[in-house]
């Protein structure tokens, strides 16, 4: 797991969009994993520039978003197919149909979720993963508990969740669905590449754990300990409670250019 402590989150966005580029430099017909939440848009506003500067296509690329909320209304504005669309997909060139996401009205849920699953195996797998990472440790909607192996289900939301998240339902936490769809840990442990961002003093404790702490259940982005590529983007907040902090700054500072993240 490699660290960047960054000056800001701007500076982490432009670290994060760096990386995808090179990416699609390299293989422009890559599989992205998407997450929504506020931690990525940084990443999202610098590659919607990039895009428009024309130094980055995604016109090839393909999409697999992290999760979903049940039961939403497809036209309701916070259902994560909607909101990964106004937040990135349509601010840059992806091909109509290159974005695929659970669907939170399916009325046969444990066949859509092994058919996702199927969809991203038939792309060729993820080659990188964006995530931002809950307050509870959570990576996608994988809450406390859930099994360190698992694919894509239907998980019950945590109260803590369901709070942090009623920002965006009008304050009201009796209007956050209490079920999601979500990629599993496992799924999320099968992408090539990582990127993992997270900002302000209320991820230091989930950050610590996920990189400093004893692989658990109870932390679950703890198991990205195992994951041979991951490349963690941190505010000052966020990089808080880091027991190693000193010895993270020093290795990037004297990481060689050619190293790249
Ligand atoms: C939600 C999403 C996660 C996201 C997390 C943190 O629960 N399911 O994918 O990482 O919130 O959100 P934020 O980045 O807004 O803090």
């Amino acid at each position: 797991m490699e660290i960047v402590i960054c000056s800001d989150a701007a500076e982490a966005g432009r670290l994060g969009a760096a990386i995808i580029t090179a990416l699609l430099r390299r293989k422009p017909d890559a599989v992205l994993g998407l997450a929504t939440g506020s931690s990525p848009l940084a990443i999202y506003d610098e590659l919607a520039a990039r895009r428009d500067a024309g130094e980055v296509s995604f016109a090839q690329a393909r999409g697999f978003t992290l999760d979903e909320y049940v039961g939403l209304p497809a036209d309701h504005p916070e259902t994560y197919h909607n909101v990964i669309r106004k937040d990135f997909v349509n601010r840059v060139d992806f091909a109509e149909d290159a974005v695929h996401g659970p669907d939170g009205l399916a009325s046969d849920i444990p066949a859509f979720c092994s058919d996702y699953e199927a969809a991203i195996a038939a792309a060729g797998g993820v080659d990188l993963q964006i995530l931002g990472i809950g307050t509870d440790g959570h990576i996608g909607f994988n809450e406390p508990g859930s099994s360190l192996s698992s694919r894509t289900r239907i998980k019950t939301l945590t109260k803590q969740t369901r709070i942090d998240n009623a920002r965006f339902f009008e304050g009201d936490i009796d209007r956050v669905p209490t079920h999601c769809i979500t990629q599993g840990l496992g799924t999320i442990m099968s992408a090539r590449h990582v990127v993992l961002v997270a900002s302000g003093s209320s991820k230091a404790e989930a950050v610590h754990h996920m990189a400093e702490g004893s692989v658990s259940a109870l932390w679950p982005a703890t198991i990205l300990q195992h994951h041979e590529h991951v490349t963690v983007l941190l505010d000052e907040g966020a990089a808080s409670r880091l027991q190693l902090g000193s010895y993270y700054r020093e290795t990037y500072q004297a990481k060689p250019d050619w190293q790249g993240l």
